[in-house]
């Protein structure tokens, strides 16, 4: 599969098969994710994987709206950055993010961010308990690490829906 392929081949994945995922598979995933670039090379991103079914569905209730589907995964990758290290750790994260997905792809594996930071427990209480601290109690996250996202991997239940076929011409400027 050439990368066009693959990039094009990915989407979000919410449901899961009961298949393991082999340890070799997912640390192949976990070490390409830890080749992303980082801002003035700090290495930032941190991974905590988490694979016991009680805390994937402890991390499941960690929104009351788009977080559900995390306890039907094999395992979940949560997305940390030492957040003295940089101010740009969010960035850092998210590209490890990023790549983490796609080599998942490569390995024939389904995944799907989950957001954390920034979002409420509950969707119509904004200012109530908040995702990232719910998970920081519940995984004993330490000082200074933040959290991005979560995303949650597996092999896939059904096979992906291909991208809408779609004209993204008014996406891109030329100068
Ligand atoms: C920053 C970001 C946050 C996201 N948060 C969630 C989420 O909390 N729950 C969820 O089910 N999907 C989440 N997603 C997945 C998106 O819904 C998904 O990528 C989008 O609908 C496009 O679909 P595709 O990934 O299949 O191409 C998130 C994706 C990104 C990039």
């Amino acid at each position: 599969m050439t990368f066009s392929e693959l990039v094009r081949h990915r989407r979000s994945c919410r449901k899961f098969t009961d298949a393991p995922i082999p340890p070799e598979t997912l640390r192949t995933i976990l070490d390409d994710a830890l080749t992303a670039p980082s801002s003035k090379n700090v290495r930032s991103t941190r991974f905590m994987v988490v694979g016991d079914p009680e805390t994937l569905e402890r991390i499941s209730e960690m929104r009351d709206f788009g977080s559900s589907f995390v306890r039907g995964a094999k395992q979940a990758v949560v997305v940390l950055g030492d957040t003295q290290a940089t101010d740009l750790w969010r960035e850092n994260c998210a590209i490890s993010a990023t790549l983490l997905q796609l080599s998942a792809e490569a390995q024939g594996l389904g995944s799907c961010w989950v957001h954390v930071h920034g979002r409420p427990r509950l969707h119509d209480v904004p200012e109530g308990e908040q995702a990232e601290e719910y998970l920081a109690r519940l995984l004993e996250v330490p000082e200074p690490l933040g959290i991005l996202c979560v995303v949650a991997l597996g092999y896939p239940a059904e096979p992906p829906r291909p991208h809408r076929e779609r004209d993204d011409s008014d996406k891109i400027v030329y100068k």
